[in-house]
Order: C-alpha cells, then sequence, then structure tokens
C-alpha cells in the first residue's frame, strides 16, 4: 500500500498504510455537502468579549457540581480568536460546508428588551466571509441550547409564548445581516434534549424538572415541558413564516430543524416492545416534526399524554403553515426498549419515551461497542434505519445528517499520543457512512453529513473529559494537532482510499 506520512505531534511521526474504506466520496452525489459542525458555547469562549451578555449556560454552568469536571465554555477553545486557524483546520480537510451556532447573547444581548450588538454582528460576518473565501458553505444554527439569560430572568424563556416575539426578532436579525451569503438555516438544535433535559430531568438549564420524571427544588404540575416544546415549535414557525414572506425569495436560502434521533429496537421480540418501540420514536423527533410537517402532535403522544399536550390555536394553525424545507438529524446511537404500558415502569420513567424503558444492553451484553459516552454505542445500521423511519414518516423531506460522532475518554494524565491514535472513531465513520450511502442509493433525499466535530470541545455535562474532536486540543496552550480521524476523513473526501 502507499505511505501516507503525518505529522502528527511535534514529537511523533506516524507512519501509516494509507487506508482500504468500504466508502467512497465518489458513493455519495457530487453536491452533498460534507462538513464539521461545532456550537457556539461549546467552542466560542471569550464569554464576556465584544459586550455580550451572559447566557442560560454562562449561569448554570457556575451552579456547583452540576458539570463532571467542574469546566464551563468561559474560554473552551478560543475560538472566537481563533476562528481563522479553524476554518483552516476545515480547509485542509476539504470540507465544503462548516455547521455552526450563533451565540444569541452576542448578537442581542438584552432580547428584544435592547439594541442589536455590532460586535456580535461583525464576528459572525468574519466567519461567514472567511469560509467562503475557503469555498465552505456556512449552515448555520440559529440556538444550540444558549439562549440569553435575560429571557430567563424576564419572563422565563420557553414557558412563555412571548418567547416567539424574540426568537422572531432574532431570526429576523440574523437573515438580515447574514442572509445574503448564508444558504442554509436551522432554527433549532435539538430541542427535544434540551426540553427532556432543562424540563423534565432539570440537568441542563433552567434546570427545572417534572414529575414524574425528577424530583427537584423546581417542580412543576407536569405540564412544563409540553408547554416548553410549544413555544419552542411556535418560535421555529414565526422564524420560518419571516424567512419565507421576507427574505426567500431574494436570498434563496432554505431552512430547517435539527433533531437528536436516537434510533430504538425492540429489546425483546415480543409485541410488547415492538409496540413501545414504536412510542419511543414518535415521543421524539415526531413530538417536533409531526407539528411542524402535518399541523398536529404525534397520535401516538396524543393518546398516552391526552389533555398534557397543549393543542394549536387558529394563529397557531396559520403560523405552522410555512412548516420547514429540511429535517436535521443528528445520529450517534441506537438503544433497546422495554414495554412499560403493559407492565410496570420504573418510577420516572412512564412517559418520557411514551410508557417505554430505554436501555443499551440485553442480558448483560451491550447493543454495540460502548463509546465513552455513556448512552453511545456503535451500531452503524441505527443511522440507516433511522433516515428511513424519517424518509417514510415525512414523505421523503429533504434531509441532513447535521451529527454524527465518536466520543473519547481519558483524564488530565492520558497520553497525547493515545488521543491522536483514534482508530475507534474512524471505524465509526467509516461503517456509519457506509450505511448512509446504502439508504441514499435505496432512495433517501439525504443531502449532507457533518461530523462531530471539527475540533475538541465543551461536552454540557461532561466538561472536557469527552473529546469528539478530529483534531485534539491541547487546552492549555490551545494547539490543535490531526487526530488519525482528521487524515482518515480527508482522504475519504479525496476519494483516496483504496477500494476494499
Ligand atoms: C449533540 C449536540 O448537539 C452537541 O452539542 C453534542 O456535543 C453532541 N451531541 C455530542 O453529545
Amino acid at each position: 500500500a502507499p505511505w501516507i506520512v503525518l505529522l502528527a505531534s511535534s514529537s511523533l511521526l506516524l507512519m501509516l498504510p494509507r487506508a482500504a474504506s468500504a466508502v467512497h466520496r465518489s458513493d455519495f452525489p457530487a453536491s452533498f455537502l460534507f462538513g464539521t459542525a461545532t456550537s457556539s458555547y461549546q467552542i466560542e469562549g471569550a464569554y464576556l468579549e465584544g459586550n455580550k451578555s451572559l447566557s442560560n449556560w454562562d449561569v448554570f454552568t457556575r451552579l456547583p457540581g452540576r458539570i463532571k469536571d467542574g469546566s464551563n465554555g468561559d474560554i473552551a477553545d478560543d475560538h472566537y480568536h481563533r476562528y481563522e486557524e479553524d476554518i483552516e483546520l476545515m480547509h485542509s480537510l476539504g470540507v465544503n460546508a462548516y455547521r455552526f451556532s450563533i451565540s444569541w447573547a452576542r448578537i442581542l444581548p438584552k432580547g428584544r428588551f435592547g439594541g442589536v450588538n455590532p460586535s456580535g454582528i461583525d464576528f459572525y460576518n468574519k466567519l461567514i466571509d472567511s469560509l467562503l473565501l475557503k469555498g465552505i458553505q456556512p449552515f448555520v444554527t440559529l440556538t444550540h441550547y444558549d439562549i440569553p439569560q435575560e429571557l430567563e430572568d424576564r419572563y422565563g424563556a420557553w414557558l412563555s409564548s412571548e418567547i416567539q416575539y424574540d426568537f422572531g426578532h432574532f431570526a429576523d436579525v440574523c437573515f438580515g445581516a447574514f442572509g445574503d451569503r448564508v444558504r442554509y438555516w436551522s432554527t433549532f438544535n435539538e430541542p427535544n434534549v434540551a426540553v427532556q433535559r432543562g424540563y423534565m430531568f432539570g440537568t441542563y438549564p433552567p434546570g427545572r424538572c417534572s414529575p414524574p420524571f425528577g424530583s427537584c427544588a423546581h417542580g412543576d404540575s407536569g405540564a412544563d415541558p409540553y408547554a416548553a416544546t410549544h413555544n419552542m415549535i411556535l418560535s421555529h414557525a414565526t422564524a420560518v413564516e419571516i424567512y419565507k414572506r421576507k427574505y426567500q425569495s431574494k436570498q434563496k436560502g432554505s431552512i430547517g430543524i435539527v433533531l437528536f434521533s436516537t434510533w430504538y429496537e425492540p429489546l425483546r421480540d415480543v409485541p410488547d416492545d415492538r409496540l413501545a418501540t414504536e412510542r419511543a420514536l414518535a415521543f421524539d423527533a415526531p413530538w417536533f416534526l409531526d407539528p411542524l410537517v402535518y399541523g398536529e402532535y404525534p397520535p401516538e403522544m396524543r393518546q398516552i399524554l391526552g389533555e398534557r399536550l397543549p393543542s394549536f390555536s387558529p394563529e397557531d394553525r396559520r403560523k405552522l403553515q410555512y412548516k420547514l424545507d429540511f429535517i436535521g438529524v443528528n445520529h450517534y446511537t441506537t438503544l433497546y426498549v422495554r414495554d412499560c404500558m403493559f407492565s410496570r415502569c420504573p418510577l420516572g420513567q412512564q412517559t418520557q419515551h411514551g410508557m417505554a424503558v430505554v436501555t443499551g444492553e440485553r442480558n448483560g451484553l451491550p447493543i454495540g461497542t460502548p463509546t465513552a459516552m455513556p448512552t453511545f454505542y456503535v451500531v452503524p445500521d441505527g443511522i440507516e434505519k433511522m433516515v428511513t423511519y424519517i424518509m417514510m414518516r415525512y414523505n421523503n423531506l429533504p434531509m441532513f445528517i447535521t451529527e454524527n460522532g465518536y466520543a473519547q475518554g481519558g483524564d488530565s494524565d492520558t497520553n497525547v499520543d493515545d488521543w491522536l491514535d483514534d482508530k475507534g472513531r474512524i471505524e465509526y465513520l467509516e461503517s456509519y457512512l457506509t450505511k448512509l450511502a446504502k439508504v441514499i442509493r435505496n432512495g433517501a433525499d439525504v443531502r449532507g453529513y457533518f461530523a462531530w466535530s471539527v475540533v475538541d470541545n465543551f461536552e454540557w455535562l461532561f466538561g472536557y473529559t469527552l473529546r469528539f474532536g478530529l483534531h485534539y486540543v491541547d487546552y492549555k496552550t490551545q494547539a490543535r494537532t490531526p487526530k488519525l480521524s482528521a487524515l482518515w476523513y480527508k482522504e475519504f473526501l479525496q476519494n483516496l482510499h483504496e477500494v476494499q
């Protein structure tokens, strides 16, 4: 095999045979977007610079005991100052797209109760212009979990229908400032996760929990998760209406939403678990997608939750007619589902997944190779099944795989060379891309794929203890070093891998 020399770190010269691979760039359409993904809070740092206000995550990470290593995103990857270097990394990978999010608190530090912050606009203008100069399409998320704390303090953020006006205003400012150069917008990243963790279990901001899911200081009557979801759906609809009425014909972009999309398999091959699996699927992405595509919550949810699910008023329905142009799928893993509608549900799990319990193991055996992220297993078939499910349920609306990636774990003693030698990630990417190519061949309208992430970054509750990057970050020096997976992705994109 031809030999490739990779200068992986100053102390280490790795000689690698050029990899054989079961999947190639040429298995995907030429127009396909191949990129990497990040989010503002996880990489930017500079949390008080450029007149940015505090976000909900700036405040939340300061609460004792919330983040595994006690860390926060104050500095993170210092991407705010190093974005050019990061774009250079992406350019050298050969990607043609980059998915990132805008920090709402940089653009509108006081929400709609204050003005637009010129330094915030300036930062994203520079980022977008530098990307375009390198031939990289910006794929922009309006909110990836982080919102100005001001909105939380003033009116309880997502719990209030008032947030539609704030989100609409924020979206309008972004479309107006950046839309001449941005072709792809997502309103939300993983609102399903934000609600489950922020309003059911209380592990993400605003740290509220709801019976029967969790017990914490700010319990509610059980309605909050559904109210927050309702307001997110209407906020999405408000932003899409603004885009479609005011900008789309001029700017010619498209707008969608991104959901966390775990695939589920029945734990036992029995009807109860098969039905529970259908419910677990519907209680996840379709919770948001059914209203946006069909104007109603999933029937599977209505059946179980009844009036606990809000209904859409005539004005809500008018807004919902603007729908969405594409579905963003963040897919990492597959889990088993066991029925608990016809058996007993453990306390706290009754309705999150629709009277179903999810687990990664069957008879003590994991569903796939475990990764350093406790609930993420390597199950490549899952991406094919997930995409097929969304394709069938939503009549083959265009899709993007907006995230897919592999976590490495370790601690501060872990040797740099071990972080750089990420063969597990290469196997993960190769096997998932193989199944993605297959499902596209079979007719799924998937138009892009983003690897999470270009650099190691702040992994929410896990702080800096998990590393998802194609590039290793030394947080003391902020030096970035390509891991083996970066070389793999680069060669994949250049169609260099040998046919297996
Ligand atoms: C999905 C989230 O959007 C992202 O922020 C997170 O880092 C990855 N999953 C990995 O957990």
